[in-house]
């Protein structure tokens, strides 16, 4: 856990509570956090996935390394610290969207199995479901994908420190999904996490929609 530096700090409490908030949006706040491989299809299945959440009347929201990089998280590279910050970061963005009742879908590498747990920690702590989700497509195929020419660069020792060529990514050990996506389309795949988040009852208000 990352030292607190502001002391004299309190906290203070709303007058609406998330209950209240889900109420009103008909779905529970959650986080669905996609991890994986580069190309491996978390942002495809990401966006696939909101839109399609959107679609049946929930208000869900990516949040995606690639873009994260552009702004918040601009001053990050790809040392493991930086990526341990990144992740802590975007855990904690994912908390405040998850707070308001929205479905925060997030599209990160995070490569390090403990920077995931600190985030699942931290959701179980403020009682947010945390849904871990590996995509889990095989090394040679997000190789032969290589849609924004990283690996072949990787391979030619032009970008270093390049996730499963010269650095590592530790695999879940249980996670809540996995996604097959070499056999499946972004449909599919998406599909599959909306057939998951209905088992948990994360989508009261569907049922009532799709009957209105
Ligand atoms: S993470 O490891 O910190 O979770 P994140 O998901 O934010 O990574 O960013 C990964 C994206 O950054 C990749 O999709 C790729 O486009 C780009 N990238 C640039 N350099 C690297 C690198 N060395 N390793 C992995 N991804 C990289």
């Amino acid at each position: 856990m990352i030292e607190r530096k502001a002391t004299n700090i309190t906290r203070h409490e709303g007058h609406v509570s998330r209950a209240i908030r889900e109420t009103l949006l008909g779905q529970k706040g959650c986080t669905i956090w996609l991890t994986g491989l580069p190309s491996s299809g978390k942002s495809t299945t990401a966006f696939t996935l909101e839109h399609e959440l959107v679609q049946q009347g929930h208000l869900a929201y990516v949040l995606d390394g690639d873009n994260i990089r552009f702004g918040l998280n601009r001053n990050l590279g790809f040392s493991p610290n930086d990526r341990a910050e990144n992740i802590r970061r975007i855990g904690e963005v994912a908390l405040l969207f998850a707070d308001t009742g929205v479905i925060a879908i997030t599209s990160f590498i995070s490569p390090y199995r403990e920077d995931r747990d600190l985030v699942r920690e931290r959701h179980n702590d403020l009682g947010i479901p945390f849904i871990e989700v590996f995509v889990d497509t095989p090394l040679r195929v997000c190789e032969e994908r290589d849609p924004k020419g990283l690996f072949k660069k990787a391979r030619e020792g032009v970008i270093k420190d390049f996730t499963g060529i010269d650095a590592p990514y530790e695999k879940p050990v249980v996670p809540d999904l996995v996604l097959k996506t070499d056999h499946m389309t972004p449909e599919e795949t998406a599909f599959q996490i909306v057939d998951f988040l209905q088992s948990q009852a994360l989508l009261p208000g569907a049922v009532d929609r799709a009957l209105a």
